[in-house]
């Protein structure tokens, strides 16, 4: 059995003060409804500090980054390897977000680097992939998503997802109020488990695939409902601790 995950995605918002009020929020909400949901919170690297000082001796809700380099030390000015992010108390790290890929020019060939310096340093890797409006509405979907994996597969191997996180995220619904709804989203994470079982049934079994777009309370449910669902990976709702613990219960 999979143990559902729901992950929230800060992006870039908050400060070390929000940090304290969210955090502080969602700790004291969990409460004996809780459901068995792997709760993870993936604030701005600069408020990380502060979430560990929240969350230290518990293991009920774990810190996440929303990104990380590839390589591990050296003369990268601005960026933040795998190793730095386990020293900062990380057990996750988002990698391929749709706005990186869009915004910061990232390849697939880059993104599964990252994937694979995060688990060599004992990260879980959260692969985002998703296709845009234009791609579903050419019925390129399963083509994008299909790549997007396949070049993740190549460079880990099909065997590594079995303890790694994908979170399918159609660009179209990111951020838009446009949810895909239960069937939809069901179709393309069948789809991506058939992907990986080609490769090794045994991982495709056992990889976590998250859905991701506007997932709110009032429609987390028919999502986490399908089969294939095994949690959110969420933006702006998670910037509020009754609608993210909403949410989480909805996924256990
Ligand atoms: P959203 O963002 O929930 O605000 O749509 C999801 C994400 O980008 O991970």
């Amino acid at each position: 059995m999979r143990q559902p995950l729901v992950a929230g995605n800060w992006k870039m918002h908050g400060s070390r003060k929000f940090t304290h009020e969210l955090v502080g929020g969602i700790l004291a909400g969990r409460g004996p409804d809780r459901g068995g949901a792997e709760v993870v919170v993936c604030p701005p690297f600069t408020c990380l500090d502060e979430a560990r000082r929240l969350l230290a001796d518990q293991d009920e809700v774990v810190r996440g980054a929303q990104d990380v380099d590839w390589h591990d030390d050296g003369a990268y000015t601005g960026e933040v390897s795998a190793s730095r992010l386990a020293d900062a108390g990380c057990r996750y790290v988002i990698v391929g977000h749709s706005e990186r890929r869009a915004l910061y020019g990232e390849t697939d060939a880059v993104v599964a680097r990252k994937a694979a310096a995060a688990r060599e340093r004992g990260l879980t890797p959260i692969l985002c992939v998703g296709e845009t409006l234009a791609e579903r509405e050419a019925n390129r979907t399963e083509a994008v998503v299909g790549a997007q994996i396949d070049a993740a597969i190549e460079f880990l191997g099909a065997d590594a997802f079995a303890d790694m996180v994908i979170a399918y995220e159609p660009v179209w619904a990111i951020g838009t109020g446009r949810t895909a709804t239960g069937e939809q989203a069901q179709a393309v994470h069948a789809f991506i488990r058939a992907r990986i079982a080609g490769h090794d049934p045994a991982a495709a079994s056992a990889v976590r695939i998250v859905y991701g777009g506007s997932v709110k309370p009032d429609n987390a449910q028919a999502l986490f409902v399908n089969p294939d669902i095994d949690g959110g990976l969420i933006g702006g709702a998670s910037l509020k601790a009754a609608d993210f613990l909403a949410i989480c219960n909805s996924a256990g």
